[in-house]
């Protein structure tokens, strides 16, 4: 059969979103700021601190606004320029929450229960879940497609919401006959840091939710914190490989090698030729060393920037301006073709 369906053929754009809850760790970096930085240098970049994703579990009102600031601050600390891409907060442009209304009547109950994360998040006691957070990942379609964006930078654990997103974008284009208007967005989830997995358990991985603080790095950790963590750090007695396959069946160590590997940009093989017959004595310190040169700046960059809240707060109102310059359009067009009223 062939399909020659008109596919979407208007300019590529990246959209990416971070929630302002918890601490940021290493995975996100490594699994999301990271990739954001890298991505400025060849596209148009949107990078948002999603605050309504945030609340669909209960968040403290006194404390949101200045943790949308801190997110925006890492996204500086770590090297994205406000002034080639554009760094808002969701709740600014209030497009997100009127595609999400359009969408939730176009995505399916069926898609949504087959959400890992919502079954994660919402653990047994589905009955107590707020809606909200049943409907996330159709807020988060809308997030991606008020923009028309075409890539989307993310840890491996968001590939499913993009399969979702592109879900929608597929029945919204058939269902109104309007085909190529929504592109079906590319997820960019490969990649060594795009699963971090945790420090104490190498088959969960590394979260902002998790009660134990020894599980993951924080951005804001100091020296002396990354290296306790890391030498507690499960592991288990062999040494280092001199191999990949010596690495299976040994998920922490994987995890180990993996984060020396990411933020080092070596290949694993390297890092094991490197380390290969060494005890974590020798192992752990290297690592905590490295992570330290590598986030250190970032921290220290972070705490500059939010000792000046009023300029993040001019980054972020300027970046509110631009995204809904790019919104506006697109929403008129979608009341258009679905037949909205207007005068
Ligand atoms: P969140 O903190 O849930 O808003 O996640 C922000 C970004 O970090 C998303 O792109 C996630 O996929 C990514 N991320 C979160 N945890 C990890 C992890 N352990 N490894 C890699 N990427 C992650
Ligand atoms: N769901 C993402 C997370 O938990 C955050 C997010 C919200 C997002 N909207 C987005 C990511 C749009 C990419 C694109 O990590």
């Amino acid at each position: 059969m062939t399909d020659d369906t008109p596919t979407y053929s208007g300019p590529e754009r990246v959209f990416s979103g971070v929630q302002p809850t918890g601490d940021l760790h290493l995975g996100n970096y490594l699994g999301a700021l990271v990739k954001f930085v890298a991505m400025q240098e060849s596209h148009d970049c949107i990078f948002c601190v999603v605050d309504l994703h945030a609340i669909t579990v209960p968040q403290d009102p006194g404390q949101l606004a200045s943790k949308t600031r801190e997110i925006a601050a890492a996204f500086m600390a770590a090297g994205i320029d406000p002034e080639r891409a554009i760094i808002f907060a969701q709740s600014a442009v209030p497009a997100h929450v009127e595609l999400a209304w359009y969408f939730n009547c176009i995505a399916r109950m069926g898609w949504l229960e087959r959400m890992t994360q919502f079954k994660d998040k919402a653990g047994k006691d589905r009955e107590r879940a707020s809606v909200g957070l049943f409907d996330y990942p159709v807020l988060q379609a809308a997030d991606i497609l008020a923009y028309k964006a075409t890539h989307v930078p993310v840890g491996e654990d968001q590939k499913q919401h993009l399969e979702l997103t592109r879900d929608i974008a597929d029945r919204f284009n058939r269902d109104f006959a309007v085909p190529g208007f929504f592109p079906l967005p590319d997820p960019l989830a490969e990649g060594p840091g795009a699963r971090i997995m945790s420090l104490k358990d190498g088959s969960k991985k590394m979260s902002k939710s998790d009660l134990s603080d020894l599980s993951r790095i924080n951005l804001i950790d100091d020296a002396d914190t990354i290296s306790k963590k890391l030498r507690k750090a499960k592991t288990d007695p062999a040494p280092i490989p001199d191999t990949a396959e010596g690495l299976e069946g040994r998920p922490e160590v994987d995890n180990l090698v993996n984060i020396y590997a990411t933020l080092s940009g070596l290949e694993t093989g390297q890092v094991l030729e490197r380390f290969a017959g060494e005890g974590f004595g020798v192992f752990k310190p290297a690592l905590a060393e490295l992570a330290v040169e590598k986030l250190s700046p970032v921290t220290q960059k972070m705490r500059e920037l939010m000792d000046d809240p009023g300029e993040i707060d001019r980054i972020l109102a300027e970046g509110a301006a631009k995204a809904e310059a790019i919104a506006t359009p697109v929403m008129e067009e979608v009341r258009q073709i679905m037949g909205f009223w207007r005068a």
